[in-house]
């Protein structure tokens, strides 16, 4: 063999190696061990028994919604990170899924066994369940039913209501719409979601002044008006001049650019404020001196992770975003509301493209952690939750580390043959058969590049394009800083908004006095959360304080100190 045939054959040997190397490795090198599970489980016990209390007021609520991001989709993320990383992924955790409390939460709405993103909103950030559809009113409302709406006891108000009227400022971030689903349900009462704009309303024959649309109500109405902080997308629904060529979802025909209305609106008030368009504008705002923020990343959504130019003509990534939100809205001393929404992570599911919602997890998380350097848990309570799951599972045997959006070879249990893919949907676009004169196949995959970010998972029952449905089994809800042990068992969605009422004092619970305790949290924010090998002396500090923590606690409640 010539040394040129060599190098040729190690290529090509190389490259099969890359390409079949998509199962990745334990980092747990002791994992195989008894011992390993049974350090593992005492340390687990210790740090719940070192779990104390925060009753403090919350000065801060920060609320962290990952649209459509079931539990599949959490465990799913969860791997994926790891596999980012070059470890199998099982053995992790997202940030969020060390937090100290977490419960469960039913999201049917009142006429929907599985829910929508609009009442699912309304229920989390008002405490009241509402029916499909329909935003910031209660069940007396039903979808376009304008006349329900305007009926005063049918409105309810939000968290962003009970925070203003406390004093304190709010914000919302979000990858979609800024008048999408769940940001809306912050502002608005609307018999619908669709109605961003006023075209909408017009085309159901409904009379667009006294049912306001929804992008109308941000800017207009209160308690839109007062928002500090707004980032999305959504140029269209806001009159603004379009930028691209794209989809045209809810462009405004009554002429109204509520963009400038926004801004000669912080003029005659005497408010400085800064508007943002891109990555380099967002970055150029002087955080100290602007009072408004007004952050507009798209004409339609703000753009998937992995399709975002992040140059500075670019959009944002979610973490810079609340990054400036965060920045700006901690200047106020009586404290904030804020909202993130991951929003694109439901859209990546309702396409079937399992690569897209997954890297909008990972984002979404990497904005979470990017707050917990930046808040005192002491005083802020940090909730991360979803408005509803998908038909997304995770199914088959895949070998333990198999890539998460690769394929299983070779399954005893699968009757024709053929590779399959660990996440598939029972329903979705990507119904897939075809008949050979013999039988129906379902689509072969041998070869295909199935964790390509437009890849069609599989589907058992067909949709049209995009329109993957929402699933209705439970979400969780994860909560760490005041009050997050109110979360204790499975809820109703509503829930949530009184948990946060109640642990910041304000709307429904203002009048609320309790004794303040100073307990510090489980959760430190600088933990390691990856388990990987580097980290393991920072973990044997944070074990051995968890631990100290739990020897303290046991000697406490023997009265020996
Ligand atoms: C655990 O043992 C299995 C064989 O049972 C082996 O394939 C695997 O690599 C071992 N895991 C580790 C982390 O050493
Ligand atoms: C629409 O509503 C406005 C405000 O409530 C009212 O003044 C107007 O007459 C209504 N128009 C029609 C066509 O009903
Ligand atoms: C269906 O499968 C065929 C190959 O069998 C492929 O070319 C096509 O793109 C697939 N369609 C969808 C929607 O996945
Ligand atoms: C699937 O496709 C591969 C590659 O084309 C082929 O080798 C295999 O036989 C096919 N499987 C079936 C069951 O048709
Ligand atoms: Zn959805």
């Amino acid at each position: 063999m010539t040394p040129l045939q060599l190098i040729v054959l190690c290529t090509l040997l190389l490259v099969w190696w890359i390409e079949a190397e998509h199962v990745y490795p334990s980092p747990n090198e002791r994992e195989n061990d008894s011992d390993f599970w049974m350090k593992l489980g005492e340390e687990e016990i210790n740090e719940a028994l070192a779990q104390t209390k925060n009753t403090n007021v919350a000065k801060n609520v920060i609320l962290f919604l990952g649209d459509g991001m079931g539990i599949t989709a959490t465990t799913a993320g969860r791997i994926f990170k790891g596999q980012k990383q070059g470890h199998a992924g099982e053995e992790g955790y997202l940030v969020w899924e060390r937090f100290p409390n977490i419960g469960l939460l039913k999201t049917y709405n009142l006429d929907k066994q599985v829910p929508d993103s609009a009442a699912t909103a309304t229920a989390f950030l008002s405490g009241v369940k509402g029916n499909y559809k329909t935003l910031g009113v209660n069940g007396k409302v039903k979808v376009n039913d304008c006349t329900a709406s305007l009926v005063k006891e049918n409105r309810v108000k939000s968290i962003i209501e009970w925070a203003q009227e406390a004093g304190k400022e709010t914000g919302f971030v979000t990858t979609t719409q800024v008048t999408h689903a769940t940001p809306a349900a912050l502002y608005a009462k609307s018999p619908s979601r669709k109605w961003q704009c006023d075209t909408r309303i017009k085309a159901l024959g409904k009379n667009a002044s006294s049912c306001k649309d929804i992008a109308r109500q941000l800017v207009e109405d209160e308690p839109g008006r007062n928002i500090k902080v707004i980032m999305g997308g959504g140029r269209q629904e806001m009159g603004s001049p379009l930028t691209k060529d794209v989809m045209q979802d809810c462009v405004r025909s009554d002429g109204r650019d509520l963009v400038s209305q926004w801004k000669s609106d912080r003029e005659a008030e005497g408010k400085s404020y800064s508007y943002a368009t891109s990555t380099g504008e967002l970055r150029a705002i002087d955080l100290e001196n602007t009072d408004f923020i007004l952050g507009l990343f798209g004409d339609l959504h703000s753009p998937y992770e992995v399709d975002r130019d992040n140059s500075s003509q670019g959009t944002p990534h979610i973490k810079e975003m609340v990054e400036v939100a965060l920045r700006r809205l901690r200047r106020h001393e009586e404290g904030y509301f804020l909202l993130v929404e991951g929003g694109r992570i439901d859209h990546g599911l309702h396409d079937s493209k399992p690569k897209r919602a997954l890297e909008e997890i990972v984002a979404f998380e990497e904005a979470l952690q990017k707050v917990l350097e930046l808040v005192d848990l002491e005083e802020t309570l940090v909730l991360v939750t979803a408005d509803h799951s998908h038909v997304m599972t995770m199914n088959g045997y895949p070998e333990r580390g198999n890539n998460i959006l690769g394929l299983v070879e070779t399954s005893e249990d699968i009757s024709d043959g053929l590779p399959y893919t660990t996440l598939m949907f029972t329903n979705g676009p990507g119904f897939n058969y075809t008949w050979n004169h013999l039988k129906v196949q379902r689509r072969n995959l041998t070869g295909v590049e199935t964790d390509d970010k437009d890849y069609v998972s599989h589907s058992g029952v067909p949709t049209h394009e995009g329109s993957e449905t929402h699933g209705g089994e439970d979400v969780a809800v994860y909560a760490s800083g005041p009050m997050a042990h109110l979360f204790h068992r499975v809820h109703e969605q509503t829930y949530v908004a009184h948990v946060m009422g109640y642990a910041a004092c304000i709307g429904p619970y203002k009048g609320c006095v309790r004794s303040v305790e100073h307990p510090s949290n489980a959760y430190k924010a600088n933990e390691d959360f990856r388990g990987s090998r580097a980290s393991s002396t920072a973990n044997a500090a944070n074990w051995l304080f968890v631990y100290m923590i739990g020897v303290l606690q046991f000697m406490k409640n023997l009265n020996i100190c």
